[in-house]
């Protein structure tokens, strides 16, 4: 359980407050998630118009603090999320972002470090595989305390496009998908499941279940630019399960330290969230061609890894 105080002040920083980040604060807000947010940017008049914007809906909503400010925030805060920098234009891949966003990270990690905090950093930014070991590796925090938000977006979409073949409520799906948070992500199809029972659809459907589910950013970033409510309710979920130490299991990206065999690599698999950031990592009972494609997506990131921060 948690003590008593630290249930009345809960404080969140947001880094980034582009479409994601402005999002998920507005999210964080709108469910009374915290009683301090904060609001980071390289863009400080973004952050504190929306700062002002969400202060503004205080009399409909609650006694969250709001405010734009510095890194200084982050020495006393409970989660720093991540979503600062380059976001995909209509045509890149997640991976593509990388060496922007490093070089971007640095400038954040360093600063984030500085202030002395102890919080559990959850990323958000791209390719958020790498990203969050990138992180990992430059604070040199534990890995449990280091968190992306991995596959449970891809989850979301999955159970939700099951939900619509089988009309049913999607929060009654139970669907995974693990691996990379990208085109090389793996879905769970022996697993999935309805009250118990295994989702039997033709493999054709299948298929297109999880082509839809695999490139739904793609199909949102060409109607519109940028993907950022499902993400935010995501990120928000991941911040509830640690603020109310829930142990919920979440599809998160974490360091996978011999789970499915693979060693030293960040992916999205099931994970007991709870205070303490990754509680343990679930080792789900695969079928032998599951567990090959969560290999090979490890590989590819596990690759990308060593070419571009060894
Ligand atoms: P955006 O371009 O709207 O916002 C990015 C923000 O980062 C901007 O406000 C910019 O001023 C700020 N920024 C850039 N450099 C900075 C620095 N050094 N310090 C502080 N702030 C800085 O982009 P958007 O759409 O919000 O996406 C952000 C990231 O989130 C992208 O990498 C995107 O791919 C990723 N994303 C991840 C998802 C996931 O499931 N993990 C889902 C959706 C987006
Ligand atoms: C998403 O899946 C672009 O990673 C982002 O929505």
């Amino acid at each position: 359980m948690i003590p008593q105080s630290d249930k009345a002040r809960r404080k969140i920083v947001v880094v980034g407050a582009g479409a994601v980040g402005s999002t998920t604060a507005y999210t964080l807000f709108l469910r009374e998630r915290a009683t301090e947010l904060v609001l980071i940017d390289v863009n400080m008049d973004k952050a504190k118009g929306d700062a002002l914007d969400m202060n503004h809906g205080l009399p409909f909503v609650g006694q969250t603090s709001i405010r734009a400010s510095g890194y200084e925030e982050c020495a006393d805060a409970d989660i720093v999320i991540v979503t600062a920098g380059a976001a995909q234009r209509p045509g890149e891949t997640r991976t593509d972002l990388l060496k922007r966003n490093l070089a971007i990270f640095d400038e954040i990690l360093t600063n984030v470090m500085a202030s002395g905090s102890e919080a559990i950093l959850l990323i958000a930014t791209n390719p958020v595989d790498l990203m969050t070991q990138y992180s990992q590796r430059v604070t040199g925090w534990p890995a449990h305390r280091v968190i992306g938000s991995g596959t449970l977006l891809d989850s979301a979409r999955f159970r939700y496009r099951i939900s619509r073949e089988l009309g049913v409520d999607p929060r009654s799906v139970h669907a995974s998908i693990i691996g990379e948070h990208g085109d090389s992500e793996v879905p769970v199809w022996s697993l999935a499941n309805v009250a118990g029972m295994p989702v039997s659809l033709p493999e054709e459907r299948k298929k297109e279940v999880f082509v839809d589910t695999r490139d739904a950013a793609y199909e949102i970033i060409a109607a519109k630019g940028a993907t950022y409510y499902a993400i935010a309710l995501a990120l928000d979920r991941i911040c509830a399960a640690i603020l109310n130490n829930e142990g919920s299991v979440l599809n998160v990206s974490a360091k996978l330290d011999g789970q499915y065999g693979l060693n030293d690599v960040y992916a999205g698999v099931p994970c007991v969230v709870d205070r303490t950031g990754v509680r343990s990592i679930l080792e789900l009972p695969l079928q032998p061609e599951e567990l090959e494609g969560l290999r090979r997506s490890a590989e590819k990131l596990t690759n990308l890894a060593r070419e571009t921060f060894p």
